[in-house]
Parts: structure tokens; sequence; C-alpha cells
């Protein structure tokens, strides 16, 4: 059974250490309020199904202007004094659906990557409890009166970051129970005895704090975008099923390739490498390899996935075009935009799969094989 997910969004502080006229939340980054943006970042996730943000009674009207638009959110709750206590009130505002998991977020961090949120539902298969956290790196030094007294072994300490991921049940019971506040909700698990599971965190994930916070937000706000584009042709042979999209067809012949003969994800492969300039499938995994013959074709986009990945990209969207005058893709479009979602760790909503004939003519009019062609657009923040 699939478990769902909430995400509780904390944006009911003051934002004091940042100044600024309005609560660092509404402030904009690139023309967007920072709450809409921290909204967005975990409604990208495919496995987020709701989002119920905790604000503060003054901030109704902000609020309102900051998620026009959005969908996917529950009505807002009222905060309290501390973060735990905001925290508890969206908790309990949750008690009636009560989702399986909840994953509980500062608005100010905005740029939360999804693969924290990958990171953080896979621990939750076993553990009740998990965070993202960094190594602490510098020196650590105890000092007063501006000068250094003691040092601080480093080793074993981490920082932690937000969205703090827990059994629903589990979490609100220690957050009922807690008798003194924490600064944060691992803490308040940890009182309640819960184990929490540390994940890896990343640096573009750092809380908007003080001005330099929103300074470095901004000098980093020059996006850098990528767009790519893939084409591929495979002709038809004997057999009874084409794979298209990583979903079988059956169909009155099949695809002849050095692999599964995959023309769609071949070609959305293309277009992230086209996007990357970093070369094309067939220099990726060479036809001349043995090894390839026959693969399944999501090793390939796998591989580009994590290319993506660690030229610190995400995929924003794909859109691919399959070219035939049979089989019908219709029917079969929505597995395979979850297929592909799947394989690239996003929302099956940002994954387009359309089709058309060529009118009867060239090779594909002639039904001698099948071209699919893919655009995909990667964005770095
Ligand atoms: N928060 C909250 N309720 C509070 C205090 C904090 O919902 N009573 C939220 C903030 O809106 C923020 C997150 O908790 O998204 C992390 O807190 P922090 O960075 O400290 O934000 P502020 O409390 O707003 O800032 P400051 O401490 O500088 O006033
Ligand atoms: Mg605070």
């Amino acid at each position: 059974m699939t478990q769902t997910v909430t995400a509780l969004i904390v944006a009911a502080g003051r934002g004091s250490r940042a100044g600024g006229g309005l609560p660092k939340q509404y402030r904009l980054l690139d023309g967007q309020p920072v709450l809409a943006r921290s909204i967005q970042a975990l409604l990208a996730h495919a496995s987020v199904g709701a989002v119920q943000v905790v604000i503060h009674p003054d901030d109704l009207a902000l609020y309102k202007a900051a998620v026009q638009g959005l969908e996917g959110l529950l009505p807002p709750v009222y905060g309290g004094d501390t973060r735990s206590a905001s925290v508890l009130n969206g908790l309990e505002a949750l008690a009636d659906s009560a989702p399986d998991i909840v994953l509980i977020h500062d608005a100010a961090r905005p740029f939360l990557p999804l693969k924290i949120i990958d990171n953080l539902l896979a621990e939750l298969q076993t553990a009740r409890g998990a965070f993202p956290a960094l190594p602490v790196v510098d020196a650590l030094w105890h000092g007063g009166g501006g000068f250094a007294e003691a040092p601080q072994n480093r080793a074993g300490l981490y920082r932690a970051q937000t969205p703090q991921a827990f059994d629903f049940a589990t979490i609100l019971k220690a957050h009922q129970t807690a008798t003194t506040p924490a600064d944060d909700d691992v803490a308040l698990a940890r009182m309640h005895g819960m184990n929490v599971a540390i994940v890896d965190g990343d640096e573009r994930n750092y809380k908007l704090t003080t001005q330099a916070d929103f300074d470095r937000a901004e000098r980093g706000s020059t996006m850098d975008i990528r767009t790519g584009n893939g084409f591929d042709v495979h002709a038809f042979t004997t057999g009874d099923a084409v794979i298209l999209g990583g979903v079988k067809i059956p169909h009155s012949h099949a695809l002849l390739g050095h692999s599964d003969a995959d023309v769609a994800m071949h070609a959305i492969t293309d277009a992230l490498f086209g996007a990357l300039a970093e070369g094309d499938i067939g220099q990726w995994f060479p036809p001349s390899e043995a090894r390839w013959k026959g693969a399944a074709s999501d090793i390939f986009l796998q591989k580009a996935v994590e290319r993506v990945a660690r030229r610190g990209f995400s995929i924003s969207n794909i859109d691919c075009t399959i070219i035939c005058e049979a089989p019908k893709i219709g029917p079969h479009a929505a597995a395979m935009r979850a297929e592909i979602a799947k394989l690239c760790g996003i929302a099956p909503e940002r994954i387009s799969i359309k089709a058309t004939t060529s009118e009867k003519l060239g090779f594909t009019g002639r039904k001698e094989g099948i071209a699919a062609m893919a655009t995909t657009t990667l964005v770095k923040l």
C-alpha cells in the first residue's frame, strides 16, 4: 500500500533577524514569494499529496496573495509563539485527515532539492523519523567576549536541515506530550524516545535567516536553464509487441535494435545528454559493445538522470512526441508518463507523451518503423 505524505510548512515566524520590512517568507526572490517557492518545491515531488501551511494571524492577506494560483494547499492554520508551538498547531490540524507521513519544513528554505525528499521517503520505509543534515566541516570554537576559549571536537556533529520526516501519529504524540520547547522536531522526537535517521542534506537547502542569505539568494538567482532535444528511429521487424516509454504494447511487429529499441526512451535520454552537452546515448553505450545487446533502456535513461543530478541540475519537464501510424499511443500515454517520471524522480505532471501519424507519408507513414523526438528543460537554481 502506498503511504500518504503531507508536507507541513511552518511560516508563522517574524523573521526578525532578516529585517526587510515584512516577514521573510513573504519577501520576493526573482518576483516570487519565498513561501510560494517552498510550497512548490514540496508539491513538485510525486509522493507529496498535500501541503498544510502554518501562518501568523497578522499575515492572512500576505498569505493569500503569496499562494494565489497554487493548488494542493489545505486551508492555512495559525501558529504560536515558538516554532514548536506552530508545528503542534499544524499537526493537530492534520489529525483528522491523518497522513501516514508528515514532512515538516521551514518556509524559509525555498531551495529544497527533490533528492532530499527522495532520501527521506526511502529512509521512512524502515525508520519512523529521518532528517537531512550535513557534517560540520569547519573547526569549532567556544568563544566569549570576542576571544577563543576552548576548541570543540567536530567529529560526529551535523547541521540539521528540513524537511524533517516522521511517522505522523508518532510525531503528533511527541509534540502533544512534550514538556520542554525544542529547536526542531528531531529534538522533540528524541525526547519521545524515537530513533531518527540522518540522510544526506544539501548545501543549496540553506535557510534564509539574515539579509546576507537574501543577498546570496539574489546573487545565485541567475538560474542556469538548459534545453536539450533528442531524436531516434527504429525499424519494425517480426514480433508481437513494441516497448515505448518503458511500456510493452502488443503490436503486429516489434522494433529492431541493439537494445530493447525503446525509441521514445532513447529520444528522451538523448535530450537529457543534449541539454548537458555530454554527447549522446551512442557515446555512453556504444552499440559495438555486446553487453548492451537487448538491454532494457532504463539503464540508459538512468545514466542520463544521474549525470543531470551530478551536474547540479533538476529536470523541469520532458515533452516527447512519438511518430507512427500504429500502434495507438493514447491509451498507453499515462503508463509511459508514470514510468518515465519514476525513472527521472519527478512528478508525472512534468512529463508529456504525445503522438502523431505522418499522414501515411515517409517511412513512418509506410509503417516501416517508429520515430520519436523529445525536448527537455533542465534547471539549476
Ligand atoms: N516559525 C514559525 N513559528 C514561530 C517561529 C518560527 O512558524 N513562532 C517558522 C518560521 O516562519 C520559519 C521557520 O519556523 O519558516 C524557521 O524559523 P526561523 O528561521 O527562526 O524564522 P523566524 O522565527 O521567522 O526568524 P527570526 O528567528 O529571525 O525571527
Ligand atoms: Mg526564529
